[in-house]
């Protein structure tokens, strides 16, 4: 079975994202993705949506290496066993109901956790867009990924339907996972 170890979101889920010089990040593991279906080759692709380490650390504020302690930037408004028949040419998507949470309730998670109300600040989607726009690639990884996650809803717009997925907390419910307030514990 092909199981490929580049996780993230769903490419095939992404609503539309290219860049000006005509660079679709999306394009090439879509067409894989195609082609392993085309072929009949077995597969389980793992939508595990953001690790913790990606973007949690800082608040999801490109180029900070931690939390803020000031201001904040809010842009708009497992380890799983796969030998799992149940997961053979499915897509497997993890969404933990505790970690599916807005930014603004992650600010608010880390307002509390460290006694203060930050300062926010909004970035719009046509600024942001202009940023990544003005920035080469691969710099402007994380504001992609933020446009996606945090402006388009690409990780949780769509629901898990059986003709091509599985839901991992349903499937794995005996897994504990970390959850975000958990996780942000440990940067205060
Ligand atoms: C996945 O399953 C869990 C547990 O049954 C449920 O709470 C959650 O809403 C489901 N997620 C989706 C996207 O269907």
């Amino acid at each position: 079975r092909f199981i490929p170890s580049k996780f993230g979101l769903d490419p095939t889920r992404v609503q539309v994202f290219v860049l000006e010089d005509g660079y679709n990040f999306y394009a090439p593991k879509v067409e894989i993705r195609r082609l392993v279906e085309a072929e009949g080759i077995p597969y389980t692709f793992i939508s595990c949506n953001f690790f913790v380490r990606i973007l949690l650390p800082s608040l999801a504020q490109p180029s900070l290496d931690a939390p803020p302690r000031d201001k904040v930037t809010i842009f708009f408004y497992g380890n799983i066993k796969v030998h799992d028949p149940c997961t053979l040419n499915k897509v497997l998507y993890l969404r933990p109901p505790r970690n599916v949470c807005s930014l603004n309730e992650m600010v608010e998670m880390w307002d509390i956790k460290i006694g203060k109300k930050l300062e926010t600040l909004h970035v719009f989607e046509g600024e942001l867009l202009q940023k990544i726009k003005g920035t080469s690639f691969p710099a402007n990884f994380e504001m992609v990924f933020i446009y996606s996650a945090f402006i388009k809803g690409d990780h949780t717009y769509f629901d898990i339907e059986s003709s091509f997925g599985v839901n991992g907390t349903q499937l794995y419910p005996h897994l504990k996972y970390t959850t975000v307030s958990e996780f942000l514990d440990t940067l205060v």
